[in-house]
């Protein structure tokens, strides 16, 4: 049984507007976190929408060995935890009221020490019997994510996390999730739109562009001036920071004729190198 998450040749859209186009993407291993990286509308959300169940799409996801996207709504729910890109604007609920709901979904009875746990651990246990509605952008965002992980969910999608944090949290967040993909086993995807924190957190990194993808591998490999230049259209430096991390450097806009003439013998290099990746021969 191959562990871990599989997606081959999948596509989605909105009714007849197709999104996305024939995603293959190497095995995402348990206790790994994928960051998903791209330009504005290059169909992140639309793939974390697909994964959770919120639209439907074409092609082959499994989840430990097991189709995924043929699962009951029910049953899928039980493994997925997602959080969605827009920040709840909050109901009339309590913070603790609203992580208590998404805990009894799973069939979390009255175990109060998970909630109160995962309450310790984004430190929010002050605004716990505030109401979500009166919280600031980035606490909302953490009970968001602390609803998330309270269910203990076997496959994290977390769509742009770290949007409303300030940098101390954006890097707490991806530790925590680090953390937890790490005990459990469990798969997370992460939208970001900070490449260099992409980098830094993820095994693997995720380019989508246009609703394809560009590459995908590790950071340093799926990261390159030429990924840059065809999926946000910047002449970019990548080096070393002085502790051996990548860092990415945008420097310009590439200019348009430049793009134009890249792609296609780029792309193609590109999918070459996915093709090798992953064993496959088709685009
Ligand atoms: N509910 C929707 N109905 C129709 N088109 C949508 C909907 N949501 C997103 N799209 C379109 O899908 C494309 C990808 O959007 P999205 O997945 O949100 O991109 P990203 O998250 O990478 O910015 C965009 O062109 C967007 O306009
Ligand atoms: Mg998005």
């Amino acid at each position: 049984m191959s562990e871990g998450l599989s997606i081959r040749d999948v596509s989605a859209g909105y009714g007849p507007r197709q999104v996305l186009h024939d995603i293959t993407l190497p095995q995402m291993h348990p206790g790994t976190i994928t960051a998903v990286v791209g330009p504005n509308a290059a169909g992140k959300s639309t793939f974390m929408k697909l994964l959770a169940g919120l639209i439907s799409g074409g092609g082959k996801i499994s989840l430990n060995g097991e189709a995924f996207l043929q699962r009951p709504p029910s049953a899928r729910a039980k493994l997925v935890g997602y959080l969605p890109q827009s920040i709840p604007g909050g109901s009339g609920l309590l913070a603790y009221e609203s992580v208590l709901g998404a805990y009894r979904m799973t069939g979390g009875g009255s175990d109060t020490e998970a909630i109160e746990r995962i309450f310790r651990l984004l430190d929010l246990e002050n605004v716990a019997l505030r109401p979500v509605s009166e919280l600031s952008g980035g606490k909302r965002q953490l009970v968001g994510l602390a609803q998330v992980l309270v269910r203990d969910p076997r496959l994290l999608l977390l769509d742009e996390p770290t949007s409303a944090l300030d940098l101390r949290w954006q890097i707490e967040v991806l530790r925590i999730v680090r953390e937890v993909v790490e005990r459990e086993g469990a798969v997370a995807l992460v939208c970001v739109h900070d490449i260099n924190l992409a980098m830094r957190f993820s095994d693997m990194v995720v380019v989508l562009s246009e609703g394809r993808l560009l590459a995908a591998g590790p950071p340093s490999e799926a990261i390159t001036a030429e990924t840059l230049k065809i999926g946000w259209q910047v002449e970019a430096r990548i080096e070393n920071c002085s502790l051996g991390y990548p860092v990415v450097l945008a420097d310009k806009l590439a200019r348009s004729e430049t793009v134009i003439q890249l792609p296609r013998k780029k792309l193609e290099r590109l999918k070459g190198q996915l093709r090798e990746k992953t064993g496959r021969c088709d685009d």
